[in-house]
């Protein structure tokens, strides 16, 4: 099916006839998987008598030449799969498999995306990213302080380099435009945290979605949308893994506490009243910032507090 899809990944009219002969199977055949790209992919294709079948919407699949070619920094290597349960997930099984060095995963699709707290993380074929970077930690879990927040601000810097220049974080590692959230990132430890282990940094963002089902249960936005514009992934890999690599970098030789005063200027919730969610019953108080650990700072009433855990909601001047 996907070779299926390559060949009509140039938004032009083929015919069954064609597609067949260049893929040696037969008009019926391509019927089938033309069907199947449509109900099993939700694929959108136009079908026109006489000039054949041609995607509804522009597609540039991951492509693997050009996410492993030569010479490129970082030099990780890239598994680029069509579909698979969850990114993390299949990162988690390569170590298992002894998988070594620093490599990702990405994926067309996801069956089982996870997201924070349990939840699912949609994952449609085709239009956005699922991407997952597998680090090796070798300094103690200490390393990984503030870690899923400099991603976050890793991730920030890309898309506001493509234009999305209201983009901004909230705590602690989402990304929001006008209170949309734009990309999520999960991280996940595998091995042993008192020995050598490796952190999962998994990154979901929205790019070239327009339309998602009822799964969705907040407002989300993506970047095609906030820019007009259908963007490239393969581009946007290689440009995430630049940004990662310098701030991954930059947080391993010298600690969250150097990236603490940038990562405040880009917090959308900076000063703002909220409540956090972290036990039983949510916490209100005023957002002061971040701590060397990543840590929330609220003031409660009067109060200095830090929350590493939990989920920030905005609360209005009128909620009780
Ligand atoms: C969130 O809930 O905000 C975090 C979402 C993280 C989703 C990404 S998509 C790639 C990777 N694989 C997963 O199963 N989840 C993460």
């Amino acid at each position: 099916m996907l070779a299926l899809l390559k060949l009509l990944e140039d938004g032009q009219f083929h015919s069954g006839e064609e597609l067949g002969a260049r893929l040696g199977i037969s008009r019926a055949a391509v019927w089938k998987q033309l069907r199947a790209l449509e109900v099993e992919l939700s694929v959108p294709l136009h079908s026109v008598k006489g000039k054949g079948y041609r995607l509804a919407e522009p597609i540039r699949l991951l492509d693997s030449a050009v996410l492993n070619a030569p010479g490129l920094e970082p030099a990780w290597g890239a598994h680029v799969l069509a579909t698979v349960d969850s990114t993390n997930a299949e990162a988690q099984r390569l170590l298992v498999g002894g998988a070594t060095g620093a490599f990702y995963v990405v994926s067309e699709q996801q069956t089982s995306g996870r997201g924070r707290r349990g939840r699912e993380w949609v994952s449609p074929f085709g239009l956005n990213l699922y991407y997952s970077l597998v680090v090796p930690v070798g300094g103690g879990v200490r390393q990984l302080e503030g870690l899923s927040l400099v991603v976050a601000l890793a991730l920030l810097r890309v898309v506001k380099a493509l234009g999305v220049e209201a983009a901004g974080l909230k705590w602690p590692n989402d990304i929001l435009v006008n209170n949309k959230k734009l990309s999520g990132i999960l991280l996940e430890l595998s091995g042993d945290p008192a020995d050598l282990c490796h952190v999962v940094i998994g990154i979901g963002l929205n790019v070239n979605m327009l339309m998602a089902d009822d799964a969705i249960t907040q407002p989300w936005t993506s970047l095609r949308q906030e820019l007009g514009r259908v963007i490239d992934r393969n581009e946007l890999v290689l440009s995430i893994n630049e940004h990662l690599a310098h701030y991954l970098d930059v947080q391993m030789q010298h600690g969250f506490s150097v990236l603490r005063s940038e990562w405040e200027l880009n917090h959308l919730w900076q000063g703002q009243q909220v409540a956090i969610t972290a036990g039983a019953e949510p916490i209100v108080g005023r957002v002061l910032g971040v701590d060397d650990a990543g840590a929330v700072r609220l003031a409660v009433d009067g109060v200095e507090r830090s929350f590493s855990g939990g989920e920030l909601s905005l609360r209005l001047r009128n909620d009780s």
